[in-house]
């Protein structure tokens, strides 16, 4: 069958990434969507169940890294548009494994740019109607004092964890390729998301999980750092927006205006986990643990997402007092999809059908 576009999307086993593939495989059923990802800890193919079996789907299981892989499956594919989301995301960790992320999120991102740009560039048409988004996150900014200011455009990055540090490297590359090679490039960046199919390490699902558990739920500092959450689905809308109609060369953030201080939230997650449970109100702030601090824990984040609003017309469309309920309720009523990730089966199960194809 030959389908209108061939566009790869990387990391799309993983949360943001699957939100993504499934929103293209089903909005455009005449382009073909190719999901490449390695299947880390963090990449989780149930996450995509419904929709494995489409005609216009195909998994591909590598590591971004591997550039001669990368450019075979540019060729065989004839891959016109990329949207780039694999990565290690995940701050703690990148504190204690900082090799990891440059490798991943940096020389992994160069590969994928260079097997674009020579694939590309081969071609009689060149970079005409070509797209390489690379999606990247407002840690690159650094971190906001309590003054009301917001992350722009025009804020200079500052990175301060291993993690933002590699991303803010993989975007100077991204825009490099535009301004040496002329390639058709666009970046995001994008505040905290929540929904379903978050991996449980992170703030949302891991309280979620602890609760119902009756587990502790440790608190960082004193709880006071400031958040912006936007639901998942709407990150994944304004991603299909900007892939058809952002302006090429061009950085658009993306948030909820949505700032929860840390302790605020967390009181949010219990009433609704506690109440959805059917337990007394209240019940589970008990387990709130004040621990150590993250090393280097910027202090607050906060998006101004204007820019993408007056030019593009996107708009968050859920509530986030809606959205936490989808949230809550979707991690209560999934949780063999909990158990399996906090297990360890649907790695074993998923890496061993992929191993050697
Ligand atoms: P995630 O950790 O849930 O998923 C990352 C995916 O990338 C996984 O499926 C993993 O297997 C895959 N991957 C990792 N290394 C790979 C490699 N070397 N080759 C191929 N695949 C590899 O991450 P997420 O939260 O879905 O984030 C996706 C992207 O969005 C990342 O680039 C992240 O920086 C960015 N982002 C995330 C947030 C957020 O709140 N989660 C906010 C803004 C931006
Ligand atoms: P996280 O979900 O790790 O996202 P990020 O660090 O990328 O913002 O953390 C969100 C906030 O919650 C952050 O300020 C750190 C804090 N936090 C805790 O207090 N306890 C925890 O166990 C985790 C995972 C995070």
């Amino acid at each position: 069958m030959k389908f209108k576009r061939n566009i790869l999307i990387t990391g799309g086993a993983g949360f943001i990434g699957s939100h993504v593939v499934r929103l293209f495989v089903n909005q455009y059923p005449e382009y073909h969507i190719i999901n490449l990802d390695k299947l880390t800890y963090a990449g989780n193919l149930a996450n995509l169940k419904d929709i494995e079996n489409a005609a216009n789907y195909t998994f591909i299981k590598a590591d971004i890294c591997d550039f001669n892989k990368i450019m075979d499956i540019f060729k065989q594919y004839q891959i016109d548009g990329v949207i780039h989301l694999a990565a290690e995301s995940h701050v703690d960790r990148s504190i204690k494994d900082p090799f990891t992320f440059a490798q991943t999120n940096i020389m992994g991102t160069l590969s994928l740019l260079q097997a674009a740009k020579l694939t590309w560039e081969s071609l009689p048409e060149k970079f005409e109607n070509k797209r390489f988004y690379h999606i990247s996150t407002d840690e690159v900014y650094g971190a906001l004092k309590f003054d009301g200011t917001l992350f722009t455009e025009e804020t200079k990055y500052q990175p301060h964890s291993p993690y933002s540090a590699s991303k803010a490297s993989s975007d100077h590359f991204v825009r490099a390729f535009h301004d040496t090679y002329g390639m058709p490039t666009i970046v995001t960046n994008c505040s905290n998301n929540y929904g379903p199919y978050q991996f449980p390490e992170k703030l949302i699902p891991l309280f979620i999980n602890n609760i119902r558990r009756g587990k502790e739920l440790p608190v960082y500092g004193k709880g006071e750092n400031v958040r912006d959450w936007l639901y998942v689905e709407d990150h994944a809308r304004a991603i299909d927006i900007i892939f058809h109609k952002g302006k090429i060369a061009d950085t658009y953030n993306i948030g909820g205006f949505n700032e929860w201080k840390n302790i605020d939230l967390i009181k949010v997650i219990i009433k609704t986990v506690d109440r959805l449970l059917g337990n007394l109100e209240g019940y589970s702030l008990r387990l709130i643990t004040y621990v150590t601090d993250r090393k280097g824990h910027d202090l607050r984040y906060a998006i101004d997402s204007n820019k993408l609003k007056k030019e593009l017309g996107w708009e968050p469309s859920l509530q986030f007092e809606e959205g936490i309920e989808k949230t809550v309720k979707w991690y209560l009523d999934n949780q063999e999809w909990m158990e399996n990730v906090t297990s360890g089966e649907y790695l074993k199960y998923y890496q061993e059908m992929y191993e050697n194809k």
